[in-house]
């Protein structure tokens, strides 16, 4: 077997112990080493994960030689400074999303990567899945006809918490950041490919949402008008359990995805359903997947590392930076900006 790319994980919260877990399932990676704030919880999570290396800095992670790809899981606003610090450590960058708290904040770790030549990609490991390939190949075959109208949801209840990161503003939480992304990030996609490109960037962008007690948006709406008359409807919230689903509309008929974002963490069929105009029933459409969801995304990083960034449709640095761009929009319109913002 080739030589497998060496990981450092950045932060041990709970996204890095499913993302060591799905690494240990790709074909390409292999876990070298973790760093936390802490000594204790990087080796309660080094024993857990069986990580070879455990360290109490995320410093002492970057200035470890063997360490070819770095994979930043803190909560949003700190992904800036460990993604920026690891490209200037000359580490291969895979990033949680969003990739930063606003758009500046993109351009500055995209110009890192640049200015480095090290790989960079936003984590969204949906765009690493077959099941998202295959609503691809159905949108742009036509065979809903001309797309008009895109439904995304993705929204959870999660009890207040004090400590909770996405009940808390210093950390930017909140749920247009946290899962609105996905929504902002998958019609911006399905409006591209709808008119012939990789991604689509919204002419409108109309949102309002509830902010909360402690000044984080707890639920929120927004519609996109894209090129070509596509509309967008996205749902986000952290207070609210929606129905997490995506529907796209067109002209002959429409297509859901009942499970868009994490189709199936261990591997396994995931299923598309194409409503046709005068059919009862919709047709089921089955993908099937033998690999681990983050192994995918895993081993999208090592397939186009070359590149120094991925090949649609998982995150280009231009797609990264028009989503940004969007989710922007989308918390001006509520008037959710946090005060480290401000500063
Ligand atoms: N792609 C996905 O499926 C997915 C799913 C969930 C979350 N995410 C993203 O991943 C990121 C982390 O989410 P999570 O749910 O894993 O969060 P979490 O459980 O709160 O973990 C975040 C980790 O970041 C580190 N950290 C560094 N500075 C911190 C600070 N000031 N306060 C708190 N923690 C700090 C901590 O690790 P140490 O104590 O070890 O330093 C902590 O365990 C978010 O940006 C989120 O959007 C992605």
């Amino acid at each position: 077997m080739a030589e497998r790319l060496t990981w450092g994980l950045i932060g041990t919260g709970r996204i890095s112990g499913v993302f060591a877990r799905g690494l240990a399932h790709s074909r390409t990676g292999k876990l070298l080493a973790v760093a936390s704030r802490t000594r204790e919880a990087a080796d309660r999570f080094g024993q857990e994960h069986n990580v070879p290396r455990c360290y109490g800095s995320y410093e002492a992670l970057l200035a470890d030689k063997d360490v070819q790809a770095v994979y930043v899981s803190t909560p949003h606003p700190m992904h800036a400074e460990w993604a920026v610090r690891a490209a200037e450590a000359g580490k291969h960058v895979l990033c949680e999303k969003p990739i930063g708290v606003n758009h500046t904040e993109a351009t500055a770790i995209i110009e890192a990567a640049r200015k480095h030549d090290v790989f960079l990609m936003e984590a969204f490991m949906y765009r690493c899945h077959p099941q998202t390939h295959k609503l691809i190949e159905l949108v742009r075959g036509g065979i809903i006809g001309q797309v008009r109208v895109i439904h995304a949801s993705f929204s959870f209840h999660a009890t207040f918490k004090e400590d909770s990161r996405i009940y808390d503003p210093s950390l930017a939480g909140g749920g247009v950041l946290d899962v609105g992304c996905y929504c902002t990030s998958m019609s911006r996609l399905i409006a591209g490919v709808a008119t012939g490109k990789d991604f689509a960037e919204p002419i409108e962008v109309k949102g309002v949402g509830h902010l909360g007690s402690t000044g984080v948006d707890e639920y929120a709406s927004a519609v996109l008008k894209f090129p070509g008359d596509i509309i967008a409807n996205l749902a986000t919230g952290i207070a609210v359990t929606q129905d997490n689903a995506v529907r796209i509309f067109g002209t002959k008929g429409y297509i859901s995805v009942p499970w868009p974002w994490i189709p199936n963490r261990e591997g396994g069929p995931s299923r598309i359903l194409l409503h046709k105009p005068g059919q009862s029933e919709p047709q089921e459409i089955i993908v099937s997947c033998d690999e681990w969801l983050y192994g995918l995304e895993a081993d999208t990083v090592a397939r186009d590392l070359d590149r120094r960034q991925a090949t649609p449709p998982a995150m280009t640095w231009d797609d990264t930076l028009g989503n940004m761009k969007t989710l922007d929009r989308w918390r001006e319109a509520i008037g959710l900006v946090y005060e480290f913002e401000k500063r």
